[in-house]
């Protein structure tokens, strides 16, 4: 799809949202470790497990979408080479077609494996959540100069490594279209401008249900939740509760 169509990509949980976004047509589907915000009540990503990604990529496997239906390798879970193998295969046992990691040049070679394995591969640079305590907060990247070499450095890598996209979390705009534009395998960006070949979203952000905290760069749907509000107010009236 790189240079043809803009590639749309949204996180999905379980079963009904897989049906449903599926259903739109969504060629990308991840189910990502914000499931550790949105849905586990956690206050980051850093907690969740491989058994919380492996019941919800069951979960969302069983709608059996048309789209490619990706899911993240959460913290701690590719600490050795063996690990980061064992733990996408497992993640491919529970119905993923690809599974996604954060890091670069220093994840290259678990990416050769992965994707020697048969196992698309779908890296993530940028701001890493999963390293959210160690980076102090959700900074855009790229940028320093510093930052935006290492961005370059780390993209090639994952590339030459076999990864078949890459997102890009808050990385600052003009570097985004440069990795776009130098790289054969497309880029999706969240919160990193325009210029990338694709979009991902965290799905409750763009509903307006994420319950504590919903990124800047996002315009949530606000009727979405007020229709669901109101349909439970209005379910509540119909049966004389006050
Ligand atoms: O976990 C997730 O939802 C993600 C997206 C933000 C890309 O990694």
């Amino acid at each position: 799809m790189k240079g043809r169509e803009p590639i749309a990509a949204l996180t999905v949980y379980d079963y009904p949202m897989t049906r449903m976004l599926d259903g739109c047509g969504v060629p990308l589907l991840l189910v990502g470790d914000s499931l550790g915000m949105v849905v586990l009540g956690l206050p980051d990503t850093t907690g969740v497990t491989m058994d919380d990604m492996l019941h919800h990529t069951r979960a969302a496997a069983r709608a059996q979408p048309n789209a490619l239906l990706a899911a993240d390798l959460p913290a701690g879970s590719c600490r050795t080479h063996a690990d980061a193998l064992a733990n996408s295969r497992r993640l491919i046992e529970a119905g993923a077609e690809a599974v996604k990691a954060e890091g670069g040049l220093e994840i290259g070679e678990y990416v050769r494996a992965i994707v020697a394995e048969g196992i698309p591969f779908l890296g993530h640079l940028g701001m890493l959540p999963q390293r959210v305590k160690e980076e102090g907060g959700y900074k855009i990247k790229g940028r320093r100069p510093d930052e935006r070499t290492m961005l370059i450095d780390d993209a090639a890598a994952l590339a030459d490594a076999g990864a078949f996209a890459i997102v890009l979390e808050l990385v600052e705009p003009t570097v985004a279209g440069e990795l776009t534009s130098a790289l054969p395998i497309p880029t999706i960006g969240i919160g990193s401008g325009p210029d990338c070949d694709g979009q991902i979203l965290v799905t409750p952000d763009l509903w307006a249900t994420s319950p504590d905290f919903i990124p800047k760069h996002v315009q949530p749907n606000e009727q979405v939740k007020t229709e669901m509000e109101s349909t439970i107010a209005n379910w509540m009236n119909s049966i004389g509760k006050k």
